[in-house]
């Protein structure tokens, strides 16, 4: 069987993402984190994982380091790779939203830290609204505390970090679920392999969006 190269995000994606390919029917063992191991082979389904940032995957696949590869929508929007988009696998669902301190009366040229520049910039293009945008790295909901950003762009999953900073969700961007990409020329060479995982994938993930049976009243 051909090995298929898959990059694969570490953090909080990985355990959903791993399950997800073992209700494919891939024999794919659930302590690939637990290592310090970069590039993990499992013949047995065929594929060898290499360990990424979250952030870093869609450079693999874009460059054809990898073949495939699991990605956040926030980093395909951000980045505009070149590679392609083949599934929706719904999960780490999230969303990217403007963040704020209640009440904060913002100085006419807004000022906004995020991790995500280029989505952040076209958000308040589209609004004609003039706005500084500050890249940081992490610990974003810092900025408007500390008076480095009156807003910051960033994600929301459970909202627990905005609640616990005292700072308010003022408005949703988009959601944001995990994607399974490809690089192009994998995509061609390696077709079959490829279409293989995503129809076994596309089976788990429509299962999982049955609705709940109707509720029969006696
Ligand atoms: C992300 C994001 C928020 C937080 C949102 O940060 O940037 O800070 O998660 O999650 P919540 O709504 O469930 O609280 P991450 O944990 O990736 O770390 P970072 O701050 O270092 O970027």
């Amino acid at each position: 069987m051909e090995t298929l190269k898959i990059a694969m995000p570490k953090g909080r994606i990985n355990r959903p993402a791993i399950k997800l390919f073992q209700e494919a029917g891939f024999a794919v063992p659930d302590d690939l984190e637990e290592s310090r191991k970069l590039i993990i082979s499992v013949p047995g389904a065929g594929f060898e994982f290499i360990m990424a940032k979250p952030v870093d995957v869609a450079t693999y696949v874009e460059y054809g380091a990898a073949d495939i590869g699991i990605v956040g929508k926030d980093v395909l929007m951000e980045e505009n790779r070149d590679v392609y988009e083949l599934l929706d696998l719904q999960i780490a669902r999230c969303r990217m939203s403007v963040i704020g301190l209640p009440d904060w009366k913002p100085a006419i040229n807004l000022r906004v830290a995020t991790k995500y520049p280029n989505v952040a910039s076209q958000y308040f293009r589209e609004r004609g609204q003039q706005v500084n945008v500050i890249k940081l790295n992490g610990s974003i909901e810092l900025a408007p505390l500390i008076g480095l950003a009156d807003r910051i762009v960033d994600m929301v999953e459970t909202g627990s970090t905005i609640r616990e900073n005292g700072l308010v969700e003022m408005e949703q961007i988009f959601s944001i679920t995990s994607r399974l990409i490809a690089n192009r020329v994998s995509y061609r060479m390696k077709n079959e392999r490829i279409q293989e995982i995503c129809d076994k994938l596309q089976d788990v993930i429509s299962g999982r969006e049955q609705p709940a049976a109707p509720r029969i009243n006696a």
